[in-house]
Order: C-alpha cells, then sequence, then structure tokens
C-alpha cells in the first residue's frame, strides 16, 4: 500500500515557518545526493513528488508532505558536500539543527546512509543531536541497488557500530533501493506505524 493522498505542502526556510505541529511527523536526514528526495518519491509512488537531482544541494528548504491526511513526511536539505556558497550552507545547517532539536511532533528521524560508505563522522554528528534532543532515529541504508555486495556489507557493519554508540538509535537499519523498491514497503510501514 502507498503512503496515499501524498501532496505538497510547502518547503521552510526558517523556524517560524514550520506548519502547526498538529499530527506526527518523521523527517529524511542525511548526507546530500544519498538519495533523500528520490526515497520520498518511491514511498508516495509519485515520481517527481520532490525534487531529486544528481547534484548535491538539489533540497534546499525544508520541505513537507502531507500524507495520508494522519502524517507530514520532511524532506531535508542534505549535510556533508553540498555545492552551494559557505554562508548557504552555514544557514541550511542551523535550520536544520533547530528543526531536528525544536520540533515537538517529530516521532522519528530517518538517518539515511549511502550503502557503498556507511556512516561517515559528519553521520554520527547529526546522531549525536539526536540523542541530545531524544528525538528517536533509524539508520536507512539507501541505494542497495549499487555497488558491490562486500562493500555494502561493510558499510552495514560500519552504520551498525556506529548505532551501538547512540541510545536514540533504533537497532534495525532499512536497507533500501529506490530503484528496485527493495525496502521501500517495510520504510513505509515504520512511518504508518507511528500515530500521534
Ligand atoms: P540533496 O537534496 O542534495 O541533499 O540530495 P538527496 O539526498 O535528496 O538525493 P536525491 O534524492 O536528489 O538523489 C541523488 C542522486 O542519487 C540522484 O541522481 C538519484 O537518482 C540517485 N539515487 C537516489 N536513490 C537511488 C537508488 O536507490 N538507487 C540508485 N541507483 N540511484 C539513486
Ligand atoms: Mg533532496
Amino acid at each position: 500500500v502507498l503512503l496515499s493522498k501524498a501532496e505538497f505542502l510547502k518547503g521552510v526556510v526558517a523556524m517560524d515557518g514550520l506548519p502547526p505541529p498538529d499530527r506526527a511527523e518523521v523527517c529524511m536526514a542525511g548526507r546530500s545526493n544519498v538519495g533523500k528526495s528520490t526515497l520520498i518519491n518511491a514511498l508516495t509512488g509519485r515520481r517527481a513528488l520532490a525534487r531529486a537531482s544528481n547534484t548535491p544541494g538539489r533540497t534546499q528548504e525544508i520541505n513537507f508532505f502531507t500524507v495520508a491526511a494522519s502524517h507530514y513526511l520532511v524532506d531535508l536539505p542534505g549535510y556533508g558536500f553540498a555545492e552551494a556558497p559557505v554562508a548557504v550552507k552555514e544557514k541550511w545547517q542551523r535550520l536544520l539543527k533547530a528543526y531536528l532539536t525544536g520540533r515537538p511532533n517529530l516521532k522519528r528521524a530517518f538517518v539515511l546512509i549511502d550503502g557503498r560508505h556507511g556512516a561517515k563522522p559528519v553521520d554520527e554528528g547529526i546522531m549525536g543531536l539526536l540523542d541530545k534532543a531524544a528525538v528517536p532515529f533509524q539508520a536507512v541504508v539507501t541505494k542497495a541497488d549499487k555497488g558491490k555486495a562486500r562493500d555494502r556489507d561493510a558499510a552495514l557493519e560500519r552504520t551498525r557500530d556506529a548505532l551501538n554508540r547512540h541510545p536514540a538509535a533504533f537497532p534495525e537499519i532499512i536497507l533500501t533501493s529506490s530503484e528496485t523498491g527493495e525496502g521501500v514497503p517495510a520504510l513505509r510501514a515504520a512511518i504508518m506505524g507511528l500515530a500521534d
């Protein structure tokens, strides 16, 4: 079953633009280019609902989607190696941190990790922030269709090690591919299982 009736609600560039926290919310966080926007399209079955691109730094606002009327699904700007001027990146990072630590209806953050690389120090930085803010988070490994199985196993192992260091982490990792659809139903079920 799809995340039915997914619609774009708004793009937000400052904390005072956030919609009222009146329903359960989940967000997609992760390094630039990890596949956040593409995964939202796979989850909703809408090919171009969230704008994706090969250029890191594509998503530059906090984008809100309404799904099934009961949830907000949030696409975040990436962190890490976005191709944008330093001053602009710093502005996104501040907004990203303010959002992740200050959103009362945020039920779970999904931290996306590239299946070819595994969790990096910058991912652990975000995980540490989520620990402090007591926001439960779950790792989603992306691009399972890409790269060698051997590299993916190593990436999963590195990710598991990272999760062990973070009290707000769920132990279970969801392995996904937006290309083949692998793991997408499991992620959808995790989202819809989170009620208000
Ligand atoms: P920012 O908005 O810049 O932070 O990036 P993002 O995390 O939203 O990444 P985006 O969804 O734009 O995807 C980046 C690139 O990876 C695009 O070229 C996608 O087509 C590709 N991509 C994303 N997910 C997958 C996947 O599961 N498999 C494959 N093969 N490519 C993927
Ligand atoms: Mg994006």
